[in-house]
């Protein structure tokens, strides 16, 4: 058995496009592995921590090998809680629209409180960072009204998948599936492109 986590980083509910693919994506997951667990963490329901000055520090503290103390160790905590619920998941969808350019601050948040040395990565002097979230899966579904792949610099960069995905590779993150919508908005047959991307949520699902 399985354990899903959707992390969706779209506050736009019902008119989210995102949220519209991993609905499509999570129906035919459910209905393929009935006994599996599938939560939902919507990065913008306020459980997510900030990560500020006595985080930063507390951070800093264990890469130097010093146990945090004062308002960093709440900090700490916080920060390790946040990256327990994460890290009971075995698969992950993400939910991520693009926000000028890159990806939404709410998902950087999530970057910067979860991505702590110990939980998400280990690091050697010679060897560098190693990633420490293995054995998991993802699948990403990215959205975006104007920008898309060969349209030109007038009309945006990608700064969303090379990031994101850079990021769950850095984290050990490997086996990584996407689906686009991209452009959703600015473009000629919204529909038939939508249909598209709904039809390719589907098909990442059956053999996520
Ligand atoms: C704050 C903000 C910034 C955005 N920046 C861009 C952008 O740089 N390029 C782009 O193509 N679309 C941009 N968009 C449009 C969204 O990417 C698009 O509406 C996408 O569908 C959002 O995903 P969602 O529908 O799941 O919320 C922006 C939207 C918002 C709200």
């Amino acid at each position: 058995m399985s354990k899903l986590l959707h992390i969706s980083a779209s506050p736009r509910g019902e008119r989210s496009e995102s949220l519209a693919l991993a609905r499509d994506f999570l129906d035919v997951y459910r209905e393929l592995h009935p006994d599996d667990e599938v939560g939902e963490w919507d990065l913008w329901d306020g459980t997510l921590p900030e990560f500020g000055p006595a985080a930063a520090a507390a951070k800093m503290d264990v890469f130097a090998g010093l146990t945090p103390s004062g308002p960093g160790a709440a900090a700490w905590d916080a920060a390790r809680a946040a990256f327990a619920r994460f890290a009971a998941a075995d698969k992950y969808l993400f939910s991520v629209p693009m926000w000028n350019a890159g990806v939404p601050y709410i998902l950087k948040q999530f970057i910067d409180v979860v991505s702590q040395p110990g939980m998400v990565f280990g690091f050697d002097g010679t060897l560098g960072y190693s990633g420490l979230v293995t054995g998991r899966k993802a699948a990403v579904v990215y959205t975006s009204a104007v920008y898309g792949e060969g349209r030109g610099p007038a009309f945006g960069a990608d700064f969303q998948a090379p990031y994101f995905e850079g990021w769950l590779r850095w984290a050990g993150i490997a086996d990584i599936t996407s689906v686009e919508f991209r452009p959703n908005l600015a473009t000629d047959e919204v529909a038939t492109r939508r249909a598209r991307a709904r039809a390719a949520a589907v098909e990442a699902a059956k053999t996520f």
